[in-house]
């Protein structure tokens, strides 16, 4: 597995990230002719969901100072996020984690090149508060705005550690997103599928709430995608079949909706052999776990490998060294990442995922695209009348039409 991929326990991510993308640098990233002496410097600003974050990141891809506040263990609580519980914790948080995070750069405000925040897609109270605070900072302190979105930033974190070069291929899966894309420039996306239902977090959230995983003394505090990631490990998955969705569908598209329905009537019928009643522990939460979590790599990994065909087939991505992104929350799980590498390795591709604290939300991911943005000049904005959110918002060119058309046959995958 690529050294991206490894991280490391008890540093801060500005820490390890910056410690990380200096021997990126150090190695292989730019020579110091390339090396900016003076780098600009961009302020991200992320509140598009339950995180609020913010970072300062220059253009050498350093990570100068970083601040996060998750809301997870009060939306686990409440068993979902309540988008006017998740704008107020926004509104209560935003202030001292940007000034945490600028703090931490020893940069002051004036000394800042631009200011980028996530505008879409997202929660709309939610990204109304990111979207308001951040023009008033750049009011205050005469700054250009670059509006940022969430999921082209998920797409791009991994070229702030590593020489990804376009095109490139990208799987973003997160709570509340599944895409395959191919990404030919910093605002340049090809969409091949998404899902057509739920995302993939949303699934595992969900799966984890039915099985009551919060009661769980090993998961009380992880999200619905940890603690299916965690049990996974102890349980064995040939305990209760699952079937992988669309299989016979020759398309890049995703569907997690039946998947939860089969889980739940597997629970229901556990439930019911067991004797007991919804919200307490079923003695094989574990084998639930393994299955569910087996399947959604299961479909996530066909997909992807009909992407690669597809591309292959139309000359999409370089012929030598084409590389694989995967990127967003659940791209954090080992698993998964295990069998998105048997895929590649299969087609002499190179898989990169961020490291897991820059695959879940954080304000890094919305600072380097500022600067992705910054250096290319693209939504650069010194008049921001008319800024404004849009809680939906599609990614690039969809041609996921021509995929389906194509309806490329991918042999069985052997995980
Ligand atoms: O990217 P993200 O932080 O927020 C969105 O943009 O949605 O992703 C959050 C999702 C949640 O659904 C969470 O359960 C899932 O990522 N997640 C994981 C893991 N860590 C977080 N899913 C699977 N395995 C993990 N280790
Ligand atoms: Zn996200």
């Amino acid at each position: 597995m690529s050294p991206v991929t490894e991280i490391l326990h008890g540093e801060t991510m500005a820490r390890y990230l910056s410690n990380l993308s200096k021997i990126a640098v150090g190695r292989e990233r730019v020579s110091l002719s390339t090396m900016v002496k003076y780098p600009r410097v961009v302020l991200g600003i992320e509140t598009s969901c339950d995180d609020t974050g913010a970072a300062v990141v220059d253009e050498n891809g350093t990570i100068l100072g970083e601040a996060l506040h998750c809301q997870k263990d009060i939306h686990l609580k409440s068993g979902g996020i309540i988008p006017t519980v998740a704008q107020q914790l926004h509104r209560d948080n935003i202030n001292k984690v940007v000034d945490q995070a600028i703090h931490a750069s020893g940069i002051s405000p004036d000394e800042l090149s631009a200011i980028a925040t996530t505008v879409k897609p997202g929660l709309g109270l939610c990204l109304g508060v990111g979207l308001s605070y951040s023009l008033e900072l750049v009011n205050k302190y005469h700054k250009p705005f670059i509006p940022i979105h969430h999921m082209e930033a998920h797409a791009l974190t991994v070229r702030l550690l590593h020489p990804v070069e376009f095109p490139f291929l990208v799987l973003l899966i997160s709570g509340g997103h599944c895409i395959l894309a191919v990404v030919s420039g910093v605002s340049e996306f090809m969409m091949l599928g998404q899902s057509l239902d739920e995302a993939p977090g949303d699934t595992l959230d969900k799966v984890a709430r039915r099985l009551s995983l919060i009661n769980h003394p090993e998961c009380s505090a992880m999200s619905g995608g940890e603690a299916i990631e965690h049990l996974a490990l102890q349980g064995d998955r040939m305990i209760c079949k699952l079937k992988i969705p669309m299989s016979h569908h020759r398309d890049c598209n995703f569907s997690f909706a039946g998947l939860r329905n089969q889980v739940n009537k597997v629970i229901e019928q556990k439930e019911a052999e067991e004797g007991i009643c919804k919200g307490q522990l079923l003695t094989c939460v574990a084998d639930i776990a393994a299955a569910v979590q087996h399947t959604v790599a299961h479909h996530l990994a066909q997909r992807t490998q009909r992407a690669i065909y597809f591309c292959k087939k139309e000359g999409l991505l370089p012929t030598e060294r084409a590389c694989l992104v995967a990127s967003g929350g659940v791209a954090s799980n080992r698993s998964i990442r295990r069998v998105l590498q048997t895929v590649t390795d299969k087609s002499d591709m190179t898989l990169l995922c961020p490291p897991p604290m820059l695959c879940t939300d954080n304000g890094v991911m919305i600072a380097w695209n500022g600067i992705e943005k910054l250096r290319t000049g693209v939504d650069v904005l010194h008049n921001v009348d008319g800024a404004s959110y849009e809680p939906r918002a599609s990614l690039g060119t969809d041609i996921s039409k021509l995929v389906r058309k194509a309806a490329i046959k991918v042999p069985p995958i052997k995980i």
